[in-house]
């Protein structure tokens, strides 16, 4: 089926200029780019995106790294896309991430890891609704 999911690409590539290249590999793996907005995520925000993450170890590092510059957040659409992105993205960690993927090109680390993509098709609606508004979305 057709879905939308939701994509951030990290500040590790917005720093590196890679914002063009992540999107072509999403092209390439047949997403659509919907909605997409380059911005600055306050502490606040990013606390509460990953709020899921709020009792794990990792979670502050996690927080303080997403907001230490700009994010491109994406709406992306196409068939199984949340599947889709997940498989373009590659592993969490790039040490584990196949040949091809986001991850295993560009990734600096488990925590810098260039993506983010929703885990499921219920997440993708939560994620999506944070960030955009329904009129931002052109599909
Ligand atoms: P993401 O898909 O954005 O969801 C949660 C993020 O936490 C994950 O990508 C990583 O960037 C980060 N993360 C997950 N596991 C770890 C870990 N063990 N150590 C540090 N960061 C992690």
């Amino acid at each position: 089926a057709i879905e939308r999911t939701f994509s951030i690409i990290k500040p590790d590539a917005t720093r590196r200029n890679l914002t063009g290249k992540i999107n072509a590999k999403l092209e390439d793996a047949g997403l659509r780019i919907v909605a997409q907005k380059r911005i600055h995520m306050t502490r606040a925000q990013a606390e509460s995106f990953y709020g899921v993450h709020r009792e794990r170890p990792f979670f502050n590092d996690l927080v303080t790294f997403m907001i230490s510059g700009p994010v491109v957040v994406q709406v992306l659409e196409g068939e199984n896309a949340v599947a889709r992105n997940r498989e373009v993205m590659g592993a969490t960690n790039p040490a584990n991430a196949d040949a091809g993927t986001i991850r295993k090109e560009f990734a600096e680390s488990i925590e810098a890891n260039s993506v983010h993509g929703s885990d499921s098709l219920e997440n993708a609606a939560i994620e999506i609704a944070y960030f955009f508004a329904g009129t931002e979305i052109v599909g």
